[in-house]
This record gives C-alpha cells, structure tokens and sequence, in this order.
C-alpha cells in the first residue's frame, strides 16, 4: 500500500543500520508500523516482530501478514475459496439491505450524496464483503485469524480502485481510469518466520514497556495527522457506521491526533518515548526538515544513550526517492541509533 512516509525505500540503510551497530538482536518492535512494510521485513529476516499503530486499519493490515505464520484453513466456514465467493457476492443473495450499505450511501454519488471517492457497484461491493465478514465472524463461522485476514484482503484491495490520488483527504472531480476497474479481493501472502510475533492497536507510550532487543521507531514528521488522509479505510475496518461531517465525509478523530503532529508537544512524545524504552537498542527514522530539530533530536538521544553510543545517519533523499519535486533539495532521510541499556 503507499502510505505517506513509508518506509520501503529505506529498508536497506535500516537493515545495514542493525547489522554493523547491534549485537544479537532476535525481538524488534515497529512502533508506528503504518503501511506494516517495515514489520513485514523485519518479520521476513527472522526477527520476532511486534506490531502496533493507533490507526485501526493498519494495525488490521499487520494483524494479519504480521501475526499469523501460515494462511488460515477456513475449516469451519464450509466454502472452497471464501475469497471467489465474496468476490461474486451480489446484494439481491444477501439479506443486507441498501440502508445498511455506510460506503454506498456516504462514499459513492448516490441519492443526496456527491462525493466521488468510489463508483456505486464498487462501493455496494466493499460493503456488502465487509457485512459478509462480519456476519461469518458473529456466526462464529470464521475465527479471529480469517476474519482479520479477509479484511485486510478487503483493505488491500480498496485502493485500486478508489477515486484518489494517493489518500482519502479529497477525491477527484472526474473519474479516473482506475475507478472503472471491478474489486478485486485476493489472498494475502503470509510469510512464516516460526517466531510468536505480535500486533497492537495503542498508543506508542503502551508499549515502552515491551523489553524486545530493539525499538525501531518512524513516528509521523509534521503536522500532518495520519487519520484524515486514511479515514476511509480506518471506516472500512471499524465498519462502525460514525458520524461524519464535511466535504470528505471525515469521521471524528480527536483520539487518534498525534502528540509528534504538534511543535508544542513533539519534543516532550520524543523524550518520553527515549527515557521509557525498556528495549537495548533504539533505532529512529526522521528527517532534517521536520517538527523537531535534528539537532534538539539529537541532544535527547545524546542524553539517554549508554556509552557515548548515539550515531546520526542521513541519506540524501535524491537517493532515496526517485520522483524528485523540486522543494526536496537538501532534505535527508535520517536514523538515529542509540543504545538504551
Ligand atoms: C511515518 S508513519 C509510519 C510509516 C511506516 N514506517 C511505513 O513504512 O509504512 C507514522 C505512523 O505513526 C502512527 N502514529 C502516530 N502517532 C501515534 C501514536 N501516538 N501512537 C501510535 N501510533 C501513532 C500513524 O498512524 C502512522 O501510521
């Protein structure tokens, strides 16, 4: 999935990172693991991989390729393939009804609705899969592994065909190519490290507390706040019918606002999360053109970590992105590692 700051371009430096800089690291912890790329690939090296986001949807995402080992049977559920199943869902099969259809009726130009975010039979479809899940898990015909697998599925899949241009923050007034396409779920792919790896729906200060080897940290740059570009799929995932408001559609999101979105309280998120880590080593992802100074982050890290150990690293974001914008001169890619304990 793209997510805005993800890390799939910088897994490499963070690979290298941890192999010249630590000794024996087995347990990681992605504290703000978003899109789960970073997870996925420290799962995929053989690290015992703990999870956590406070977004709902990405923590569904990396609940399912992060926690799970092999693909779940559906043993229960007494259906060959659940995913052409759902694929082939049609509302008159079902007993839902167009009322219950929140995507349809919020998200799609129908009735009084004019916002543009999906074409009508692609959003019935995303609603009528997710009742689907939902009605086969209150059923218990689906246990907790296969539901969260068939809506991270879902969550996969809405994106190729939304009417964006990257995130939920606005749709496009006309109707891009992509929208035409039918949804398409398919089965995600799980990699199996052998390892009890585990997912968190938190605030980052819950898990401090964790005593893994090392705490990779990415936390958000600026003050651009996670929930609003992704509300859509954060109501995907939830499928919790919520009041929203304006232009967007955007659901209330007063618990999801980031202390590391705001100067005022970016430096202090940053200081509690380095003083509280219980973790040996800390890795942290940022750049040299955010919230926090590189130099006020760096002073932190200087005060925590043990030995003289802080080292800064920085990769020129030319590099590290090809789609250079202009206003991208002189902007790094940062790691800052420490050792904690
Ligand atoms: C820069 S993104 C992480 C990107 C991720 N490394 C990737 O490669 O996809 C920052 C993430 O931090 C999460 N976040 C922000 N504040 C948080 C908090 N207080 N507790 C937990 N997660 C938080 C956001 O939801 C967002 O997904």
């Amino acid at each position: 999935m793209r997510y805005i700051g993800g890390k799939s371009l910088l897994l490499e430096n963070i690979n290298n990172v941890i192999n010249n800089e630590t000794d024996n690291v087995s347990s990681v912890i992605d504290l703000f693991a978003g899109s789960g790329v970073v997870s996925t690939y420290f799962k995929s090296n053989g690290y015992r991989t703990i999870s956590n986001d406070f977004l709902y949807f990405s923590y569904v995402i990396s609940r399912a390729s992060i926690m799970m080992n092999e693909i779940p049977s559906f043993k229960t559920l007494g259906i060959s393939d659940p995913f052409v199943y759902l694929n082939n869902l049609n509302i008159n099969n079902t007993d839902f009804q167009i009322s219950d259809c929140f995507i349809y009726n919020n998200y799609s130009p129908v009735g009084d609705c004019n916002r543009m975010y999906f074409q009508p039979d692609n959003a019935l479809k995303i609603d009528i899969i997710r009742l689907t899940i939902e009605k086969w898990y209150k059923k218990a015909l689906i246990n907790e592994d296969e539901y969260f697998y068939l809506i991270a599925s879902l969550l996969n899949a809405v994106p190729y065909v939304s009417n964006i241009t990257g995130v939920y923050a606005a749709y496009l007034k006309f109707w891009d190519n992509r929208t035409y396409k039918k949804l398409q779920l398919s089965a995600p792919t799980i990699i199996s490290n052998g390892q009890k790896n585990e997912c968190y729906n938190k605030d980052y200060t819950c898990l401090l507390s964790n005593k893994s080897d090392l705490l990779y940290a990415d936390p958000p740059y600026n003050s651009r706040e996670y929930l609003p570009n992704y509300h859509i799929l954060e109501t995907i995932a939830r499928y919790d019918y919520p009041e929203i408001h304006g232009v967007t559609g955007m659901r209330n999101y007063d618990k999801q606002k980031s202390v590391f979105c705001k100067k005022n309280t970016v430096a202090a998120a940053f200081e509690t999360m380095i003083r509280d880590c219980q973790s040996k080593y800390i890795l942290i992802s940022y750049n040299n053109e955010a919230l926090l100074s590189s130099e006020e982050l760096s002073n932190i890290c200087k005060e925590y970590a043990v030995n003289n150990s802080f080292k800064l690293f920085e990769y020129d974001y030319r590099r590290y992105k090809n789609k250079i914008p202009n206003n991208t001169r002189g902007l790094k890619e940062q790691l800052y590692f420490l050792r904690r304990h």
